[in-house]
Protein backbone atom coordinates (compact mmCIF):
# COMPACT_ATOMS: atom_id res chain seq x y z
CA UNK A 1 0.00 0.00 0.00
CA UNK A 2 1.64 3.10 -1.16
CA UNK A 3 -0.29 4.76 1.89
CA UNK A 4 1.28 2.71 4.51
CA UNK A 5 4.59 2.63 2.76
CA UNK A 6 4.58 6.22 3.15
CA UNK A 7 4.01 6.26 6.68
CA UNK A 8 6.08 3.31 7.52
CA UNK A 9 9.03 6.05 5.84
CA UNK A 10 8.37 9.30 7.63
CA UNK A 11 8.40 7.37 10.95
CA UNK A 12 11.59 5.84 10.14
CA UNK A 13 12.94 8.94 9.11
CA UNK A 14 15.82 10.88 11.58
CA UNK A 15 14.31 13.57 13.25
CA UNK A 16 16.57 16.18 11.94
CA UNK A 17 14.09 19.00 11.81
CA UNK A 18 13.57 17.87 15.47
CA UNK A 19 16.23 19.87 17.08
CA UNK A 20 16.08 23.43 18.18
CA UNK A 21 17.89 25.92 16.38
CA UNK A 22 18.17 28.56 18.72
CA UNK A 23 19.89 32.14 20.33
CA UNK A 24 21.36 33.61 23.46
CA UNK A 25 18.94 36.95 23.57
CA UNK A 26 19.88 39.13 26.73
CA UNK A 27 17.52 40.98 28.61
CA UNK A 28 18.99 44.22 28.81
CA UNK A 29 19.89 46.13 25.58
CA UNK A 30 23.59 47.07 24.72
CA UNK A 31 22.80 51.17 27.00
CA UNK A 32 21.80 48.41 29.83
CA UNK A 33 18.11 49.52 29.44
CA UNK A 34 15.40 46.13 30.31
CA UNK A 35 14.28 44.99 26.76
CA UNK A 36 10.61 45.88 26.62
CA UNK A 37 7.80 43.94 25.22
CA UNK A 38 8.38 45.64 22.15
CA UNK A 39 11.75 45.18 22.14
CA UNK A 40 11.91 41.76 22.76
CA UNK A 41 9.57 41.16 19.65
CA UNK A 42 11.81 43.27 17.48
CA UNK A 43 15.02 40.54 18.65
CA UNK A 44 12.27 37.52 17.63
CA UNK A 45 11.58 38.76 14.46
CA UNK A 46 14.92 39.32 13.26
CA UNK A 47 16.29 36.01 14.61
CA UNK A 48 13.51 35.00 12.15
CA UNK A 49 14.91 36.91 9.26
CA UNK A 50 18.12 34.18 9.65
CA UNK A 51 18.24 31.79 6.62
CA UNK A 52 18.01 29.14 9.55
CA UNK A 53 14.26 30.64 10.49
CA UNK A 54 15.15 30.77 14.38
CA UNK A 55 12.54 30.72 16.32
CA UNK A 56 13.46 29.67 19.79
CA UNK A 57 15.40 31.39 22.26
CA UNK A 58 17.30 30.70 25.40
CA UNK A 59 16.90 34.05 28.18
CA UNK A 60 18.99 33.66 31.29
CA UNK A 61 16.45 34.41 33.76
CA UNK A 62 13.06 34.95 34.96
CA UNK A 63 12.51 38.40 37.09
CA UNK A 64 15.52 40.22 36.21
CA UNK A 65 14.73 42.90 34.21
CA UNK A 66 11.15 41.09 34.32
CA UNK A 67 12.02 39.07 31.69
CA UNK A 68 9.28 36.82 31.39
CA UNK A 69 6.51 38.88 32.35
CA UNK A 70 8.06 40.98 29.57
CA UNK A 71 9.29 38.73 26.51
CA UNK A 72 6.67 35.94 27.30
CA UNK A 73 4.07 37.88 25.13
CA UNK A 74 6.80 38.49 22.44
CA UNK A 75 7.37 35.07 22.34
CA UNK A 76 3.74 33.69 21.99
CA UNK A 77 2.73 36.63 19.40
CA UNK A 78 5.81 36.02 17.36
CA UNK A 79 5.58 31.91 17.45
CA UNK A 80 9.16 31.48 19.57
CA UNK A 81 10.20 29.44 21.90
CA UNK A 82 12.16 29.70 25.06
CA UNK A 83 15.00 27.66 27.40
CA UNK A 84 13.86 29.45 30.55
CA UNK A 85 16.08 30.45 32.66
CA UNK A 86 16.21 30.61 36.91
CA UNK A 87 18.90 32.21 38.58
CA UNK A 88 19.43 30.27 41.96
CA UNK A 89 21.51 33.07 43.65
CA UNK A 90 21.29 34.34 46.36
CA UNK A 91 18.25 32.75 48.29
CA UNK A 92 15.94 36.10 47.62
CA UNK A 93 16.55 36.29 44.06
CA UNK A 94 15.49 32.50 43.83
CA UNK A 95 13.04 33.21 45.59
CA UNK A 96 12.01 36.09 42.63
CA UNK A 97 12.84 34.10 39.91
CA UNK A 98 10.42 31.20 40.99
CA UNK A 99 7.87 33.29 41.27
CA UNK A 100 8.29 35.30 37.55
CA UNK A 101 8.22 31.88 36.44
CA UNK A 102 5.19 30.66 38.70
CA UNK A 103 3.13 34.27 37.50
CA UNK A 104 4.14 33.33 33.81
CA UNK A 105 2.78 29.84 33.75
CA UNK A 106 -0.53 31.66 35.63
CA UNK A 107 -0.53 34.23 32.61
CA UNK A 108 0.69 32.32 29.76
CA UNK A 109 0.15 28.59 30.45
CA UNK A 110 3.44 26.69 29.09
CA UNK A 111 3.60 26.04 25.38
CA UNK A 112 5.81 29.15 25.00
CA UNK A 113 8.84 26.94 27.44
CA UNK A 114 11.09 24.97 25.34
CA UNK A 115 12.68 23.28 29.27
CA UNK A 116 13.95 25.13 32.47
CA UNK A 117 17.44 25.29 33.25
CA UNK A 118 18.22 26.15 36.70
CA UNK A 119 21.11 28.26 37.29
CA UNK A 120 24.02 28.87 34.85
CA UNK A 121 27.70 28.32 35.34
CA UNK A 122 27.10 28.19 39.07
CA UNK A 123 29.41 25.08 39.48
CA UNK A 124 31.98 26.74 36.46
CA UNK A 125 32.47 30.09 38.80
CA UNK A 126 31.88 27.44 41.59
CA UNK A 127 29.35 29.49 43.47
CA UNK A 128 27.85 26.59 45.17
CA UNK A 129 28.21 22.95 45.63
CA UNK A 130 26.70 19.88 43.23
CA UNK A 131 24.36 18.69 46.18
CA UNK A 132 22.80 22.25 46.72
CA UNK A 133 22.03 22.89 42.92
CA UNK A 134 20.90 19.83 42.22
CA UNK A 135 18.21 20.31 44.95
CA UNK A 136 17.01 23.45 43.30
CA UNK A 137 16.50 21.31 40.19
CA UNK A 138 14.51 19.06 41.82
CA UNK A 139 12.69 21.95 43.78
CA UNK A 140 11.86 23.72 40.46
CA UNK A 141 11.13 20.58 38.81
CA UNK A 142 8.18 19.98 41.73
CA UNK A 143 7.42 23.45 41.76
CA UNK A 144 6.21 23.41 37.63
CA UNK A 145 5.20 20.23 38.26
CA UNK A 146 2.39 20.76 40.81
CA UNK A 147 1.14 23.69 38.08
CA UNK A 148 0.58 20.93 35.86
CA UNK A 149 4.02 21.80 33.75
CA UNK A 150 6.23 18.21 32.68
CA UNK A 151 8.71 20.39 30.64
CA UNK A 152 12.02 19.10 30.89
CA UNK A 153 14.23 20.67 33.96
CA UNK A 154 17.80 21.10 33.65
CA UNK A 155 20.98 22.94 34.68
CA UNK A 156 23.78 24.82 31.79
CA UNK A 157 27.01 24.50 32.79
CA UNK A 158 30.54 24.94 31.31
CA UNK A 159 32.30 21.09 30.01
CA UNK A 160 34.95 21.50 31.83
CA UNK A 161 32.66 21.39 35.33
CA UNK A 162 30.24 18.96 33.52
CA UNK A 163 33.04 16.47 33.38
CA UNK A 164 34.47 16.83 36.77
CA UNK A 165 33.07 13.80 38.92
CA UNK A 166 32.35 16.47 41.89
CA UNK A 167 29.56 17.33 39.97
CA UNK A 168 27.75 14.13 39.54
CA UNK A 169 24.85 15.05 41.48
CA UNK A 170 23.80 17.89 38.71
CA UNK A 171 23.90 15.59 36.45
CA UNK A 172 21.73 12.62 38.00
CA UNK A 173 19.40 15.65 38.91
CA UNK A 174 19.14 17.19 35.48
CA UNK A 175 16.72 16.02 32.75
CA UNK A 176 19.19 17.82 29.84
CA UNK A 177 22.81 18.48 30.45
CA UNK A 178 23.20 22.39 29.19
CA UNK A 179 26.58 22.56 27.60
CA UNK A 180 29.02 26.39 27.71
CA UNK A 181 31.75 25.39 25.13
CA UNK A 182 34.06 28.37 23.47
CA UNK A 183 37.21 26.85 21.85
CA UNK A 184 37.74 30.44 21.30
CA UNK A 185 38.55 30.75 25.33
CA UNK A 186 40.75 27.72 25.22
CA UNK A 187 43.09 29.16 22.59
CA UNK A 188 42.44 27.20 19.83
CA UNK A 189 43.44 28.67 16.00
CA UNK A 190 40.35 28.44 14.03
CA UNK A 191 41.23 25.82 12.00
CA UNK A 192 41.20 23.66 15.40
CA UNK A 193 37.89 24.90 17.03
CA UNK A 194 36.01 22.55 15.52
CA UNK A 195 37.41 19.59 16.42
CA UNK A 196 37.79 21.56 20.13
CA UNK A 197 34.30 21.97 20.34
CA UNK A 198 33.51 18.48 18.87
CA UNK A 199 36.16 17.22 21.98
CA UNK A 200 34.25 18.95 24.91
CA UNK A 201 31.17 17.45 23.47
CA UNK A 202 32.40 14.15 23.44
CA UNK A 203 33.93 14.15 26.69
CA UNK A 204 30.62 15.58 28.31
CA UNK A 205 28.37 12.88 26.51
CA UNK A 206 30.93 10.68 28.28
CA UNK A 207 30.38 11.55 31.56
CA UNK A 208 26.76 11.87 31.50
CA UNK A 209 26.69 7.95 29.45
CA UNK A 210 28.50 7.13 33.08
CA UNK A 211 26.65 8.77 35.38
CA UNK A 212 23.30 9.18 33.90
CA UNK A 213 22.78 6.76 30.50
CA UNK A 214 20.15 8.14 28.34
CA UNK A 215 20.11 12.00 28.77
CA UNK A 216 20.77 14.53 26.23
CA UNK A 217 23.51 16.94 25.98
CA UNK A 218 21.91 19.89 24.88
CA UNK A 219 24.37 22.80 23.46
CA UNK A 220 23.17 26.00 25.54
CA UNK A 221 26.33 28.30 24.20
CA UNK A 222 28.99 28.34 21.88
CA UNK A 223 30.19 31.04 19.05
CA UNK A 224 33.17 32.90 18.03
CA UNK A 225 33.72 36.17 18.63
CA UNK A 226 34.06 39.38 15.66
CA UNK A 227 36.00 41.23 17.22
CA UNK A 228 38.10 42.01 20.76
CA UNK A 229 41.82 40.43 22.24
CA UNK A 230 43.09 37.32 20.79
CA UNK A 231 43.62 34.14 23.35
CA UNK A 232 46.73 32.28 22.12
CA UNK A 233 45.99 31.33 18.72
CA UNK A 234 42.09 32.40 18.95
CA UNK A 235 41.88 35.41 17.01
CA UNK A 236 38.50 37.40 16.77
CA UNK A 237 37.45 38.20 13.87
CA UNK A 238 34.35 38.19 11.36
CA UNK A 239 36.22 36.30 9.00
CA UNK A 240 36.55 33.27 11.80
CA UNK A 241 33.03 33.74 13.61
CA UNK A 242 31.49 33.17 9.85
CA UNK A 243 33.91 30.03 9.76
CA UNK A 244 33.08 29.01 12.97
CA UNK A 245 29.08 29.37 12.31
CA UNK A 246 29.54 27.81 9.30
CA UNK A 247 31.89 24.66 10.59
CA UNK A 248 30.28 24.22 14.06
CA UNK A 249 26.46 25.41 13.69
CA UNK A 250 26.04 23.68 10.49
CA UNK A 251 26.74 20.46 12.02
CA UNK A 252 25.55 20.47 15.45
CA UNK A 253 22.17 21.88 14.64
CA UNK A 254 22.15 18.18 12.61
CA UNK A 255 22.81 16.39 15.72
CA UNK A 256 21.16 18.43 18.58
CA UNK A 257 20.00 21.45 20.44
CA UNK A 258 21.64 24.13 20.02
CA UNK A 259 21.61 28.03 21.12
CA UNK A 260 24.09 29.99 19.80
CA UNK A 261 26.06 33.28 21.81
CA UNK A 262 24.86 35.40 20.65
CA UNK A 263 21.68 37.25 19.43
CA UNK A 264 23.71 40.65 19.69
CA UNK A 265 26.79 41.92 21.78
CA UNK A 266 28.50 44.91 19.92
CA UNK A 267 29.44 46.87 23.01
CA UNK A 268 31.38 43.78 24.82
CA UNK A 269 34.53 42.44 24.00
CA UNK A 270 35.46 40.16 22.96
CA UNK A 271 32.24 40.60 20.82
CA UNK A 272 30.23 37.91 19.58
CA UNK A 273 27.08 38.78 18.52
CA UNK A 274 25.64 37.88 14.67
CA UNK A 275 23.22 41.53 15.12
CA UNK A 276 25.10 44.71 14.56
CA UNK A 277 23.93 47.75 16.16
CA UNK A 278 22.08 48.30 13.02
CA UNK A 279 20.06 45.06 13.25
CA UNK A 280 22.33 44.12 10.65
CA UNK A 281 23.13 40.05 10.38
CA UNK A 282 27.25 40.75 10.35
CA UNK A 283 27.88 37.96 8.30
CA UNK A 284 26.63 35.83 6.06
CA UNK A 285 24.87 32.82 8.03
CA UNK A 286 24.05 30.15 5.02
CA UNK A 287 21.23 27.94 4.73
CA UNK A 288 22.09 25.38 6.96
C1 LIG B 1 36.37 19.68 40.40
O1 LIG B 1 35.56 20.51 41.20
C2 LIG B 1 36.08 20.69 42.51
C3 LIG B 1 35.02 21.47 43.27
O2 LIG B 1 34.71 22.67 42.65
C4 LIG B 1 37.40 21.41 42.44
O3 LIG B 1 37.93 21.59 43.74
C5 LIG B 1 38.36 20.60 41.58
O4 LIG B 1 39.56 21.34 41.41
C6 LIG B 1 37.75 20.28 40.23
N1 LIG B 1 38.59 19.37 39.50
C7 LIG B 1 39.15 19.68 38.35
C8 LIG B 1 39.96 18.61 37.71
O5 LIG B 1 38.99 20.76 37.81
Amino acid sequence: MRFSTLTALAAALPFTTAYWKGFNVGANNEDGTCKTTAQWTTAFNKLKTLPQDITSVRLYASSDCNTLALAVPAAISTNTKILVGVWTEDAAHYTAEKNALTAAIDAHGSAWIIAISVGSEDLYRGDTTASALAQQIYDVRGMVGALGVTTQVGHVDTWTAWVNDTNKAVITASDFIGLDSYPYFQNAAIGDAYNTFWDSVTATRNQVNAVSPGKWVWVTETGWPVSGPNYGAAVASVKNAQTYWRSVACATFQSTHVFWYAYQDYSASPSFGVFDESGNAIYDLYGC
